[in-house]
């Protein structure tokens, strides 16, 4: 059942067509890479990776990371944990960290230089969505902006539920 108390702010529509639009920009711009490596942020990013990297008709390598800043909160905690370390060995890999939202930024700073550190080639950044106030931090890809509303949906939860609503929807109230 959806949830009752929330609006949609991207249907699943519009969503499906950006990530094609996304996807063909990536497709692009890998296409000579030999080393190219998918670095979805879980849990959040699941699902848009997910319909992304079938958009994307490259050889790559999928090494999802786990991490989390939010607890149950709608609000970010400022610490980000990687609870299982980093994916593999990245050594010599172009990567593109997938992620849901753009918030405080904290989560695609701490990553990049994770993956620098344990000898990266390159790292990207390809987000769904970026909030108003994270408006003037960089990522390469970036799907919608939105505004400073918390969402749910497409893989976005609040306290761990509603990831599978297929339109992303804004709380009412918040
Ligand atoms: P950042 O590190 O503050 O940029 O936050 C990124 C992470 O916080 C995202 O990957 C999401 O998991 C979570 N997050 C930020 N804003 C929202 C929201 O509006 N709804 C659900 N999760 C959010
Ligand atoms: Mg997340």
């Amino acid at each position: 059942m959806t949830d009752p108390s929330s609006d949609i702010l991207l249907s699943s529509q519009i969503i499906a067509e950006r990530v094609r639009e996304l996807a063909l920009r990536i497709t692009a711009d890998f296409k000579e890479s030999d080393s190219l490596c998918l670095v979805p942020v879980m849990d959040g990013g699941m699902i848009f990776a997910a319909d992304l990297m079938r958009e994307i008709p490259l050889p790559l390598r999928v090494a999802p990371v786990k991490a989390s800043s939010y607890g149950d909160a709608t609000t970010s905690s400022g610490t980000v944990n990687l609870p299982g370390g980093i994916p593999g060995d990245v050594r010599g890999c172009s990567i593109l960290i997938i992620d849901d939202i753009l918030d405080t930024g904290k989560t695609l700073e701490t990553l990049k230089k994770v993956l620098m550190d344990a000898g990266a080639e390159s790292v990207r950044t390809c987000v769904l969505l970026r909030k108003e106030s994270a408006g003037h931090l960089p990522a390469d890809y970036i799907g919608f902006e939105i505004p400073d509303r918390f969402v749910i949906g497409y893989g976005l939860d609040l306290a761990g539920v509603h990831r599978n609503l297929p339109d992303i929807r804004v709380l009412k109230g918040d």
